[in-house]
């Protein structure tokens, strides 16, 4: 049967990746970011354009978008921003809230409103990161935010019962967030950006479609795993 899946993010980089793998294997995909999922031509293919970070607006845009779905496979909440690398006590509060509305409470108030729908989700993967553990210096907002999705993924976990939730370290893949990372930092002050730039370029950081392809395999293994897990694909 044709999977149903929802994925935030895809307009580039991994959600597009992931977009791509799921239509080829004959999938329907419910797809939504600021500036659209562009150059796939196929009638599975439902793009919806909202800005996450507008946190009040969001039920509203799943309303319209997905309110008259009668289940969904798959949930990726994939869309994410990593902000500036650069020392906590140079980041200000608002630097660190705006990372936050969309790694965290975009994706809190997406998971309420499916908690509320009467339609079954059978996974619901959030897009995590080594960072979420490593503790490397520099990576400020962003590492704590996919510290906090960890622990919102294991939270919600104990309220989806029919579900099944996974927080997800996707491994590292060529996208804009790497272009930054490792051309526009300083990998003196901040060294673990160093092992970024020797993979860069090389089969050690995939294209978006390869690791889309690659992650769509191993998703089909996520039940092997307790619901409200984080999971980095460089361990299983
Ligand atoms: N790349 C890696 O090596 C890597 C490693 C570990 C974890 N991750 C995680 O994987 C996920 C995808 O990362 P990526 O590297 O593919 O990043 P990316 O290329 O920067 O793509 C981010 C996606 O998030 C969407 N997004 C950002 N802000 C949004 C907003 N306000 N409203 C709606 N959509 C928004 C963007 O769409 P619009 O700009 O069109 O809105 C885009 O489609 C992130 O959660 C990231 O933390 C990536």
């Amino acid at each position: 049967m044709r999977k149903k899946v929802f994925i935030t993010g895809n307009s580039q980089g991994l959600g597009y990746g992931l977009t791509q793998a799921y239509l080829e294997r004959n999938d329907t995909v419910y797809g939504c970011s600021r500036k659209g999922c562009h150059g796939l031509e196929s009638h599975e293919l439902h793009d919806y354009q909202c800005d996450l970070s507008k946190l009040n607006d969001i039920h509203q845009h799943l309303d319209y978008f997905l309110g008259d779905l009668e289940r969904l496979d798959l949930v990726i909440l994939n869309a994410g921003i990593l902000g500036e690398i650069k020392d906590l006590h140079e980041t200000s509060l608002d630097e660190i809230y705006r990372v936050f509305n969309i790694n965290v409470w975009a994706n809190k108030v997406i998971l309420d409103w499916l908690h509320a729908q009467a339609f079954p989700v059978h996974n619901i993967v959030l897009m995590s990161s080594g960072a979420a553990v490593n503790g490397n210096g520099g990576w400020n907002g962003y590492a704590l935010s996919k510290a906090a999705l960890n622990m919102l993924t294991a939270q919600y976990a104990h309220e989806f019962p029919d579900s099944h939730l996974i927080a997800f370290a996707p491994g590292i893949i060529h996208t804009q967030m790497q272009d930054y990372l490792c051309n526009h930092t300083d990998t003196k002050k901040f060294p673990s950006i160093d092992t970024l730039k020797q993979a860069y370029g090389t089969e050690h950081m995939p294209s978006p479609r390869t690791a889309g392809q690659r992650i769509a395999e191993r998703f089909e293994r996520l039940r092997e795993f307790p619901s409200g897990s984080f999971i980095d694909i460089r361990k299983i």
